[in-house]
């Protein structure tokens, strides 16, 4: 593939964009469906979808009309400061398709914000009830839950974590409950998490992979 790192202006003075690949020299220049183009045209299927998990698509004409419509509006506010109308309908929207006990909805900007979330307030919940000591997180190993630190500390990726053993929490992780091709021959979920949980007590105690 020709370097097209010339091409951008200033490419070279971004720090740490593009991980995953041994050189910076794929500039995306716009991106259609489920496809992603360089500068030179050349077409690329998404496999990436943003982090694994963005499925929208590019250049949706109804996301961006949306997005231009309330760009047009208002640029920025603090939720905690202002009420957002189309916030509210998407939560709606969200709450409808969500399983039924669920009637909140928090918007995050992350998916590591949304994890740094789910555990303060699980750990908000425990306090609440009166169980202060309940604050450890199970992650499982290889999982990916984000770059911020209390993301870092429920991730299993032993390869991300092992430089910020002194910053990260050293909770503890188990196997994945990989039913199909169980790592520790178990069928059942249940039993699987009976055994991980109190007969692996070097993996309740490790938070490091040898
Ligand atoms: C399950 C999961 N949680 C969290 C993250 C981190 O998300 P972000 O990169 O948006 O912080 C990712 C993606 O990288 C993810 O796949």
């Amino acid at each position: 593939m020709a370097n097209c790192l010339g091409t951008a202006k200033g490419a070279d003075k971004i720090f740490g964009q593009v991980y995953g690949l041994s050189t910076l020299d794929t500039i995306c220049d716009h991106g259609k469906g489920v496809y992603l183009f360089d500068k030179e045209g050349k077409k690329y299927i998404d496999f990436s979808s943003g982090p694994s998990v963005v499925c929208i698509g590019h250049g949706d004409q109804r996301v961006i009309q949306a997005m231009v419509e309330q760009m047009k509006k208002v640029s920025y506010f603090h939720r905690g400061s202002w009420l957002n109308e189309r916030a509210g309908e998407l939560a709606e929207r969200l709450i409808k398709v969500a399983p039924r006990n669920m009637k909140w909805c928090h918007f995050t900007c992350s998916g590591s914000e949304a994890n740094e979330t789910a555990i303060k307030l699980a750990h908000q919940y425990h306090l609440e009830k009166g169980d202060p000591e309940k604050y450890m997180i199970i992650g499982r190993w290889q999982s990916w839950h984000g770059n911020t630190l209390g993301s870092l500390s429920a991730s299993g990726m032993t390869s991300r974590r092992r430089k910020f053993g002194p910053l990260v929490f050293q909770w503890p992780k188990i196997e994945a409950p990989l039913c199909y091709h169980c790592l520790l021959s178990i069928s059942e979920m249940g039993h699987f998490l009976n055994r991980t949980l109190w007969h692996d007590q070097a993996a309740l105690t490790s938070s490091l992979r040898p």
